[in-house]
């Protein structure tokens, strides 16, 4: 696959600590973890370290686009933007109602999905499937059961077939059971600057 974007550490360091876009909103990040700590898996954003790493190890060509799912309060899709891809290039999934209404006001000219991830093939505009280049997925998938993670997986591989996704995670070793879903397992990057550290994950389809 031809790596047509990858964006520089420097280009991304904008995301800064102090959050000044005002993206981040551990507020409302938080008090989601206090209603649903399953759904949600961490108790605050992805930190600007991690989000690097994971705009790192997006693959697209021009005129694809990056589907991210469980966007929450947007630091990812901010970096990504600032990372070089293009505002409607980009497409947002998230599964709270609240969260998908403050990442369209913080992050204009972004695609917001506001719906669970398990229905992409209805959610996706059709002629976007087929043509996504990397879906970054922040659901926490290690803590479903396996024929749950099933679900997530057909839904991306609906509509980004052959593709795979990469998954950040907490986990000192696979997130997922690669191989029961048939499945090739690589960690990409590892950062300990983030709460809690954080891995990401490349899974590809083995075709098996
Ligand atoms: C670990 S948080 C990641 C948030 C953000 N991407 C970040 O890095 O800070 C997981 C997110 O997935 C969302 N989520 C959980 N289940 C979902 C589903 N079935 N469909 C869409 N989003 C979901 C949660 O609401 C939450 O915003």
């Amino acid at each position: 696959m031809t790596k047509m974007f990858q964006s520089s550490g420097t280009q991304i360091s904008s995301v800064s600590p102090a959050d000044k876009t005002g993206t981040a909103n551990p507020g409302m990040f938080f008090r989601r973890w206090l209603a649903n700590p399953l759904q949600m898996g961490s108790v605050v954003p992805s930190s600007p370290a991690l989000c690097r790493r994971v705009v790192q190890q997006v693959r697209r060509t021009p005129d694809e686009a990056v589907l991210e799912l469980g966007a929450g309060t947007g630091v990812i899709s901010r970096a990504l933007l600032e990372g070089g891809v293009p505002a409607e290039r980009l497409i947002l999934v998230e599964i709270v109602p609240d969260m998908a209404a403050h990442l369209r006001r913080v992050l204009p000219g972004v695609r917001v999905i506001e719906g669970d991830a398990r229905r992409l093939p209805e959610l996706v505009p059709a002629p976007w499937i087929g043509r996504i280049g990397t879906v970054v997925c922040g659901i926490p998938l290690v803590l479903l059961p396996v024929a749950e993670q099933r679900r997530f997986i057909d839904a991306i591989a609906a509509v980004a077939p052959a593709r795979g996704f990469l998954h950040y995670s907490y986990c000192a070793t696979s997130p997922l059971p690669a191989r029961r879903h048939g499945l090739l397992a690589k960690r990409e990057a590892w950062t300990p600057l983030n709460f809690p550290p954080a891995s990401v994950w490349r899974y590809t389809p083995t075709g098996g």
